[in-house]
């Protein structure tokens, strides 16, 4: 079958990206699985669960007396996370080649699901829930990590190439069905999909260069933007005059960076 690429793309320098992501997000996101009573023995799903970085720590959560399933399109992905789970001696860990817009999940009265900066990407998030719920148990709790308010990441002071480029991507996001903002909406539709709110929080900070957050939204600046000379939304010269601008602001001792705001939610199925 074809790849099943979208508007990020799933080359090797994005796997990677992902990667360094989720190290950076690894302590925030155990401690949200913490607080929503994620553990051993429990069946939780990871749905569009990319690579999988997050998926192999819930494969060492659960155990082995547990299982997770993860959902995702893409098949390189996929691969990269039955290698990886392989590697680690993972066998609870089980990957499904799936549109969680579409497909069915093929899980019953599941404990938990883990659901982190896919709903923005997707056209029908309503569906997405929908589905995630009918998964769960009653009392299943889920628990999302999405973009609030994506204008709101900028450089301090201003970099205008830098707020071009974050039009760009909402842009590019909305052109292929997505809402970068899906989190203003999130809370409303769980609660059309048969969810209670249980808690939210908003992870945002204002970060220094030398901070190692900082190298979270940046590593997306190179990476997005020679994914978008690939898909002809941007010119190749743009795309270095972006870095650099970037760059020359790193290195000066007044910048800092307001991160793009990412709401946490923590539901329970009714
Ligand atoms: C930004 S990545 C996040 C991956 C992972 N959740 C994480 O936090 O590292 C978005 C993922 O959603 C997947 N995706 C997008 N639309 C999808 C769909 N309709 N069905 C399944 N997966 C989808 C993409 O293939 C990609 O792996």
């Amino acid at each position: 079958m074809a790849e099943r690429d979208y508007v990020l793309g799933t080359h090797d320098a994005e796997l990677e990206r992902l990667g360094l992501q989720h190290r950076l997000w690894r302590s925030r996101v155990l401690d949200a699985w913490r607080r929503a009573r994620l553990g051993p023995g429990q069946t939780v799903l990871d749905v569009g669960a990319g690579p999988g970085y997050a998926a192999l720590d819930l494969a060492e959560i659960v155990g082995r007396s547990g299982r997770v399933v993860a959902l995702e399109r893409s098949r390189r992905f996929l691969d990269a996370l039955e290698a990886r789970a392989r590697a680690r001696g993972l066998a609870q860990l089980e990957a499904r080649e799936l549109d969680v817009v579409s497909g069915d999940f093929g899980v019953l009265a599941a404990d938990a699901a883990w659901c982190r900066w896919v709903l923005c990407f997707v056209s029908d998030p309503r569906a997405v829930l929908q589905r995630i719920g009918a998964a769960l148990k009653p009392g299943g709790v889920a628990v999302f990590h999405e973009y609030l308010d994506y204008r709101a990441w900028a450089l301090s002071p201003p970099c205008a190439p830098h707020q071009r480029f974050v039009d760009q991507v909402i842009a590019s996001w909305r052109a292929e069905g997505g809402e970068p903002d899906i989190g203003r909406w999130l809370c409303r539709d769980l609660i059309a999909a048969g969810f209670r709110i249980e808690s939210t929080r908003l992870h945002v900070e204002f970060v220094e260069p030398a901070d190692p957050f900082w190298t979270w939204p940046i590593a997306y600046v190179e990476v997005g933007s020679a994914r978008f000379v690939e898909l002809g939304l941007m010119t190749a010269r743009e795309a270095v005059e972006l870095v650099a601008a970037v760059r020359a602001a790193e290195a000066r001792p007044e910048t800092r960076m307001l991160t793009p705001p990412v709401l946490e939610v923590i539901a329970r199925r009714g």
